[in-house]
């Protein structure tokens, strides 16, 4: 059965300049700050950092253009707007699987997402109160560790995050989010530049951040210690590359293509992809640079995982001059870059219920955003009560048997949905859409050099990109 395509038009954001705050608002993030030092340091620098942006450039930007493309066309919702197009280019229905899948990731992307978020408001509170002044690496691992381990605070933090994100949704954003990230951005890469400038004059460790950022180890990357403690040979890294790339950039699931919805015609969509993946990729290479100094001058593991940024820049805080006043700050910026890209994690959900389910906007919050926070409790219970609980060990050797819940959405986001779903958006741009319909919604004649480069790259470079890494990391070819 044909679905219709509701006849809604939702309000477009006031300037081209307000779509690009907030999609970097959405791209900048959990992402850059919190992910990308944990999974650069369990994957060994350098040549993980390379094709980290080797995809940001090759595949995130053209997919970036892609997604905002559609999303502008369409108008809706992701779901909705993927039914429009299907339509337009009288495509297979099954086209709005995008739509679908990208919903799913949203929910699943949400629920853990807010419970690190709230790790970052737990610490807002025990910054400002001093708790980290002269702490040693051994004291800041145990005060992680004592908050991860009590799923009640966890839980209260967690509930506290959804509900900031939610009281927005439920107004609209546009209110306030202008503001709130012209000031935000910038205060964040200051501080992360103080940081980094605190990392280059306190520690002597500054020169080998460098190298292990830059300095491409392939083996590092491509071989791994397996729970035998064998050297192993293993292309995930690759993957985890691919699936950060799409992660710190909001590609692939929506997020994109619903804040495309609501740019004005006119706008310039390449210009403003430019802008949102230079601050993204800026941000993420700035906490790397923060980070690792202070990671080898305390002599901590590079492959701690998600608790590294936690453990690692408190102890600068906590070391430094007018470290009170800078780590409450920090925690508090960090917090606001969970917030606005929390905000497009569930606009999607919220938009279909209110174009296709008739709900108010507070509704489709209140619905949407309840379930999130259900899920969102087993993701505080994979950082204690069940941090051992591996619900698809049989598996066996793949990658996802030994992960807990967290672990599983995580890998099954970022890895699977994410990068598939930029696929499908791209074949669905590249061969389905037709070129005039296209080119006219990018504002480029078909002729143009930005044209055909992206069409060179949306046609092959991101197929067989993300094709060739995707079934090559998880064995299938
Ligand atoms: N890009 C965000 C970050 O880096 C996370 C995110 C992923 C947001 C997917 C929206 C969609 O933290």
């Amino acid at each position: 059965m044909a679905h219709t395509v509701p006849d809604i038009k939702h309000k477009n954001w006031s300037s081209q300049w307000l779509f690009i705050m907030a999609a970097t608002g959405s791209a900048v993030g959990l992402g850059n700050i919190w992910k990308f030092p944990y999974i650069t340091g369990e994957n060994g620098g350098g040549a993980f950092v390379l094709l980290y942006l080797a995809c940001i450039l090759l595949l995130g930007v053209p997919v970036m253009m892609t997604e905002i493309m559609l999303g502008r066309k369409g108008g809706l919702s992701p779901i909705n707007s993927m039914r429009k197009l299907v339509g337009i280019a009288k495509a297979s229905p099954l086209w709005t699987t995008i739509g679908w899948s990208g919903l799913l990731a949203g929910v699943m992307i949400l629920s853990f997402y807010s419970v690190i978020a709230g790790w970052a408001l737990a610490y807002i509170p025990m910054m400002a109160t001093g708790t980290f002044t002269g702490i040693d690496a051994e004291g800041s691992s145990e005060l992680f560790g004592a908050l991860i381990a009590d799923p009640w605070r966890l839980i209260l933090w967690h509930s506290i995050f959804m509900l900031m994100t939610m009281l927005v949704i439920a107004r609209g954003m546009e209110k306030g989010l202008e503001r709130a990230i012209s000031i935000l951005l910038p205060g964040l890469f200051l501080l992360l530049l103080a940081l980094v400038g605190y990392a280059y004059v306190a520690t002597d460790q500054f020169g080998r951040a460098l190298s292990f950022l830059f300095n491409p180890d392939f083996d590092a990357l491509l071989y791994t210690q397996n729970a035998d403690g064998q050297t192993i040979f293993n292309l995930e890294g690759i993957l985890s590359a691919l699936g950060l790339a799409f992660f710190s950039l909001s590609l692939g699931m929506g997020s994109i293509m619903v804040y495309g919805a609501y740019l004005p015609k006119e706008s310039s969509i390449g210009e403003a992809t430019i802008s949102i993946v230079i601050a993204d990729t800026l941000v993420a290479i700035l906490a790397g640079l923060a980070i690792f100094p202070i990671v080898f001058s305390y002599g901590l593991d590079i492959g701690a995982g998600p608790g590294l940024v936690f453990v690692t820049l408190p102890i600068a805080f906590g070391n430094m001059g007018g470290g009170v006043i800078f780590g409450t700050l920090f925690f508090v910026l960090l917090v606001f870059a969970a917030w606005t890209s929390a905000f497009s994690l569930l606009e999607p959900v919220v938009a279909w219920l209110v174009e296709s389910k008739r709900f108010s906007r507070p509704n489709a919050v209140w619905l949407s955003g309840g379930i999130i926070w259900l899920v969102g409790l087993l993701n505080v219970l994979s950082f204690n009560v069940l941090e051992s609980f591996h619900p698809l060990s049989f598996l066996g050797e793949f990658k996802l048997a030994q992960q807990n819940i967290f672990g599983i959405l995580d890998y099954m986001t970022s890895n699977v949905m994410l990068p598939l779903g930029g696929l499908a958006m791209a074949l669905f741009a590249a061969w389905v859409l037709p070129s005039a319909i296209v080119s006219k919604e990018f504002n480029l004649p078909e002729g143009c050099v930005t044209y055909r480069t992206w069409s060179f790259l949306i046609h092959y470079v991101t197929p067989i990109g993300v094709g060739l890494i995707f079934l090559k990391s998880v064995g299938l070819i």
